[in-house]
C-alpha cells in the first residue's frame, strides 16, 4: 500500500544548495573551481567568538537554555540597537533563534493563519516562498523591476491585499536597500493597512554607501529578524534573532519551546563576544567592498555589464537577458568549461531568472580576480 505524503513538503529545492553540490562535487574530482554562487562569508568567526566558544565548552554544561535565549545575549543584543540605530529596546523583546531561518518559522506561525496572504518583492530570498508554502500560506509576488530597485514600495503593497509583508533591506539576490524613508513609508502604510511587516535584516553590517535603517525604528508592530550568519561571519553556528511586538511574545516562546527548545547554547555564549570583534569583522566588509569594486570593473569586459545596484550585502545580480534565456543552463556550462560557480537567477526569480544570475563575492579578493580573468577569456 502506497502511504502518502503531505502536498505541504512538496516545496522547490533551495537551488542554490544544488549548485553547491555540483560545484563540490567536482571539486573532490579534482577539478579547481571558484566558488562564486556560496551565500555565506570565507572567514571563521572572529577570533573573539572562538576563544569565548573554548571558554564555554571547557567551563559550562552547555545544556538547554531559556527557549528565548539567553538573558545576557537578549541585553547585549538590545544594547546593539541603542549603538548602532540609537534605539531603546527592552531586551524582553529580543527573542534569539535558530537563525534567522529558525526565526522565520517562529515569525510566520505566530503572526499568519493558514490562507492568509503574504507579500514579498521578487527577486527573492527562495526560502520565503518556500517556507510559506510549506505552512500554507501564501506568497504574493510582487513583481519589482530596475524602477523599484527590485524593492517593495507602497504602491506595489496597495495593488494586492495581504496580511503581511516581507522585505529586505540589504537584500539577496539584488543588495538593493531600501531607504530610510521608503522603509518608513512602507511601516506606516503596512500599521494602517493591518499588515503585519517582516523585516529581515541579516546583511546589515554590510554595507557601500546608503545609511541602513531598521523598521524597528518606525513600527511598533513590525517583526525584525536578523542573524549572526553574515556580518558576524558565524553562519554555521546557526544562531539568529528577532525582535518581537510584546503582543506577540508569548506566542513566540510558546512555539519556539515546542519546536526547538532552546537555540544551540554554545554559540550563544560565544556570540556574546562577538560584539567585541567589530575590528575584525570589519576587516571583512572592506574585502567585500575591494571584491565588489573589482567585479564591477572586471566584469563588463566579459559582457557581464547590467546589475542591480549592490549598496550592501555580497551579491551582484547580473541581467544576462542577451546572453541567454536559459540561466541554469549557462550556469552549468560556466562551471563545466571553466569552473566558475554561480547561481542561476530562477532560485530568486521562477519566471525573470531565466536571464538573470547571482555572483557572489564572499570569497578572497584573489578568487574574484582570477574568476573574472576566467570569465573574460571564456567570452572572449
Ligand atoms: C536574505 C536572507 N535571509 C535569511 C537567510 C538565512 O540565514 P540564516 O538562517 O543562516 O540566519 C539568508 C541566507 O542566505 C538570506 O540570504
Amino acid at each position: 500500500m502506497t502511504l502518502k505524503a503531505s502536498t505541504r513538503g512538496g516545496i522547490p529545492p533551495f537551488i542554490v544548495m544544488d549548485v553547491m553540490r555540483a560545484a563540490a562535487e567536482r571539486a573532490a574530482s579534482g577539478a579547481d573551481v571558484l566558488h562564486l554562487e556560496v551565500g555565506q562569508p570565507s572567514t571563521p568567526a572572529p577570533s573573539g567568538v572562538i576563544a569565548a566558544a573554548e571558554r564555554a565548552l571547557r567551563g559550562d554544561i552547555l545544556g538547554y537554555t531559556d527557549a528565548l535565549g539567553v538573558p545576557a545575549l537578549r541585553e547585549a543584543l538590545a544594547r546593539h540597537y541603542r549603538e548602532r540605530h540609537d534605539i531603546d529596546l527592552d531586551p524582553q523583546r529580543v527573542v534569539v533563534t535558530t537563525g534567522s531561518s529558525g526565526a522565520f518559522l517562529l515569525s510566520f506561525l505566530a503572526a499568519f493563519d493558514a490562507g492568509d496572504r503574504i507579500g514579498l518583492a521578487t527577486p527573492a530570498y527562495p526560502a520565503y516562498r518556500n517556507i510559506l508554502k510549506a505552512l500554507d500560506l501564501v506568497p504574493v509576488e510582487l513583481e519589482a523591476g530596475p524602477a523599484e530597485r527590485y524593492q517593495a514600495t507602497v504602491d506595489l503593497v496597495r495593488r494586492a491585499p495581504l496580511d503581511g509583508l516581507i522585505v529586505a533591506s540589504p537584500a539577496n539576490p539584488t543588495g538593493t536597500m531600501l531607504r530610510a524613508e521608503e522603509l518608513a513609508d512602507l511601516a506606516r502604510y503596512c500599521e494602517t493597512a493591518g499588515i503585519r511587516l517582516v523585516s529581515d535584516e541579516i546583511y546589515h553590517g554590510i554595507g557601500y554607501g546608503p545609511e541602513e535603517a531598521t523598521a524597528l525604528a518606525f513600527s511598533q508592530s513590525a517583526i525584525i529578524v536578523n542573524s549572526f550568519s553574515k556580518y558576524f561571519s558565524m553562519t554555521g553556528w546557526r544562531l539568529g534573532w528577532m525582535v518581537v511586538p510584546m503582543s506577540l511574545l508569548r506566542a513566540v516562546e510558546c512555539l519556539a519551546q515546542n519546536f526547538f527548545i532552546s537555540p544551540p547554547a554554545l554559540s550563544q555564549h560565544a556570540a556574546l563576544a562577538a560584539f567585541e570583534c567589530r575590528e575584525e569583522l570589519d576587516r571583512n566588509v572592506a574585502r567585500y567592498r575591494e571584491n565588489r569594486d573589482l567585479l564591477l570593473a572586471e566584469l563588463p569586459k566579459a559582457g557581464f555589464d547590467r546589475f542591480a545596484p549592490a549598496d550592501g550585502a555580497f551579491y551582484l545580480y547580473a541581467d544576462v537577458g542577451h546572453l541567454t534565456n536559459d540561466s541554469a543552463e549557462f550556469c552549468r556550462r560556466m562551471l563545466h568549461d571553466i569552473g566558475v560557480a554561480v547561481t542561476p537567477g530562477i532560485d530568486f526569480d521562477p519566471g525573470r531568472g531565466r536571464g538573470t544570475l547571482r555572483i557572489s563575492f564572499a570569497g578572497s579578493t584573489a578568487t574574484m580576480a582570477e574568476a573574472a580573468r576566467r570569465l573574460k577569456s571564456w567570452r572572449r
